[in-house]
This record gives structure tokens, C-alpha cells and sequence, in this order.
């Protein structure tokens, strides 16, 4: 069943004075429920555009959208939608609310009005699953980026939602705090069965992801397998867009006519695929002109 859909979606800044250009074109994407779905595009393709869409933050100006199997055109849908459809942004600070951790988790459900033996239960569990559980004393300013992050993320799926759409949820982040906030969003998605729609520049996790979208001029121009979109080497890399390095050597070893498989994504894959290479299985490869 598709959780979030998409249907020839357009959509222009400040409509209402006319002079706005649509930065959403006829855009038509559908996200299955219990997926993990990474969006890719160079700066203003409008990938934050369109997330916006999905828990009706923005409305379209043709087309329609669909969270939950509720429309998000219609005003009495709109509390249930910002429910099941969480919401993560890029940097932490502006995310984090109170001076306590779990104080900060409960916030929501505190406005929602849940009962108090509830609310700790939920507190526990989110902190649980995003590992930060032991801090739940502490206060957040004290926190590494990624920490910060994983108490925001709490914060979220305190709330129960069935989807998590993050927005560059890792741009501010150093490598160790990338890889905390990767680890939790692949356990909420497996364990949880959250359903999780993830904008990332970062095509190390895009490559972990069971789809990948890529958009380009408020449109998409690619929505398959990571191992099917990042074959795409020559067009990804004319919407101004990089590709795992792994997928770009054999993309290299090829072109030398080295006759590697393509579907190499990880650096796992890559450095079997090069042994493999040194024993001979992909041919003799000393006797290869490489250009360099
Ligand atoms: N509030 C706004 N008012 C007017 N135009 C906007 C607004 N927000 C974004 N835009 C424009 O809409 C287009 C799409 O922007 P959007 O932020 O969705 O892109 P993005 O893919 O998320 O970019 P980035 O990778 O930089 O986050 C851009 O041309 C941008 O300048
Ligand atoms: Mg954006």
C-alpha cells in the first residue's frame, strides 16, 4: 500500500500575486508503506518543496497529495496528517525546545494531552530506539550534533507516527554523528516498521536505502534500486550530482573495457570486486591500455 503519493503535483511560491515560477512540475511519486525512500538532487531542485507537501505544510497548486490515504487538500485531515506524518530539519538546535532531554521528547504529547503514565512510557521507548535512553537526564546543549539529532528524532516517534521525513537530517553532522543518526533510522524503519522518507546530499546513504528518487528542475528524473539509479553515472553527473565512489571506479574499469559488474555500491562490494579482478576473473587486466 502506498503511504505517501504524489499525483502530477505542481506547485508555485506565492501564487496569489501571479509572478511566482513553478518550481514543481507535474511531479508524480508514490512511497510504499515500511519502506526506506532516499530523495537526491542538486541545490533548488525542490526536494524540500516537495516533503512539505506530504503532511500538508504546503498545499498544491495542481495535482493532488495523499498521506495516510487522507488527501492533504482538505482542512479536517490536517491534524491527523501532521500526527502520522513526522517532520525533521537539517540543524538540531532549532528543534530542541526544553533544558532536560526527556523533558524535551515529552513536549508534544505533553500539548497532546497524553496522560502522564503514557507519556513516560513513550518517552522511554523513543529515547530507546534512537540509543539515548542513558541521557535522558541530561541537557541537550551539552550534546554531540548527532545526539542532538537522535533527541529531536525522539521527539518525532513519541508521537507514534507511521512516517519520518527527514530533510537533510545529517548536513550538520561530523562522520560519527552521520553514522549514529543513519543507524537509528534503519532500526525505527526495520523494527518499527516506521516508514521513512530521507533527503540527503550524501550518497553513502542513499546507497542503504530501498529506493532511490532523484529530482531535478522540480521534476523526477530517476526512481529505482540505488544498484539501477547509480548505473546512471553520465546522467547523474549532469544534473550536477556525484555518485558513490565504488560505483564510479567500475564505472572507469568498464570504460577501460575491463568488464567488471556495475552494481557495485558499497566498499564492501568494491574491494571483493577488486580482488576478484586481481586473481584474473575479470580477464587479464595487465594487458589493459588504461588511459591515465
Ligand atoms: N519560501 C519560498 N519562497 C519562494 N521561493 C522559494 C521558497 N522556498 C524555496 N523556494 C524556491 O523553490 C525552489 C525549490 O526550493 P527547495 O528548497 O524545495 O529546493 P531543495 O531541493 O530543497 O534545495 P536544497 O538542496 O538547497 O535544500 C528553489 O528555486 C527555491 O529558491
Ligand atoms: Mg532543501
Amino acid at each position: 500500500m502506498s503511504i505517501l503519493e504524489a499525483k502530477n503535483l505542481s506547485f508555485t511560491y506565492s501564487e496569489e500575486d501571479g509572478k511566482g515560477e513553478e518550481v514543481l512540475h507535474d511531479v508524480s511519486l508514490s512511497v510504499e508503506e515500511g519502506s526506506f525512500v532516499a530523495i537526491l538532487g542538486h541545490n533548488g531542485c525542490g526536494k524540500s518543496t516537495l516533503a512539505k507537501h506530504f503532511n500538508g505544510i504546503l498545499l498544491p497548486c495542481g495535482g493532488e497529495v495523499y498521506a495516510i490515504g487522507m488527501s492533504t487538500s482538505e482542512e479536517k485531515n490536517i491534524p491527523k496528517l501532521r500526527k502520522n506524518v513526522g517532520m525533521v530539519f537539517q540543524n538540531p538546535d532549532n528543534q530542541i525546545i526544553a533544558t532536560v532531554v526527556e523533558e524535551d521528547v515529552a513536549f508534544a504529547l505533553e500539548n497532546l494531552g497524553v496522560p502522564h503514565d503514557e507519556m513516560e512510557k513513550r518517552v522511554s521507548e523513543a529515547l530507546d530506539i534512537v540509543d539515548m535512553l542513558a541521557f535522558r537526564k541530561h541537557a541537550p546543549h551539552l550534546l554531540s550534533g548527532g545526539q542532538k539529532q537522535r533527541v529531536a528524532i525522539a521527539g518525532i516517534i513519541a508521537m507514534r507516527p507511521r512516517v519520518l521525513i527527514l530533510d537533510e537530517p545529517t548536513a550538520m553532522l561530523d562522520p560519527k554523528g552521520r553514522k549514529e543518526v543513519m543507524h537509528a533510522l534503519h532500526r525505527l524503519n526495520r523494527q518499527e516498521g516506521i516508514t521513512v522518507l530521507l533527503i540527503t546530499h550524501y550518497m553513502d546513504e542513499a546507497v542503504q536505502a530501498d529506493r532511490v528518487v532523484v529530482m531535478n528542475e522540480g521534476k523526477v528524473l530517476l526512481d529505482d534500486t540505488p544498484a539501477e539509479v547509480f548505473q546512471n553515472i553520465g546522467l547523474l553527473q549532469s544534473v550536477a550530482l556525484d555518485v558513490p565512489q565504488s560505483a564510479e571506479l567500475m564505472y572507469q574499469l568498464r570504460h577501460e573495457d575491463v568488464k567488471v559488474p556495475l552494481s557495485v555500491l558499497t566498499d564492501q562490494e568494491c574491494v571483493e570486486v577488486l580482488a576478484d579482478l586481481l586473481e584474473g576473473k575479470y580477464g587479464d587486466y595487465r594487458n589493459q591500455k588504461f588511459n591515465t
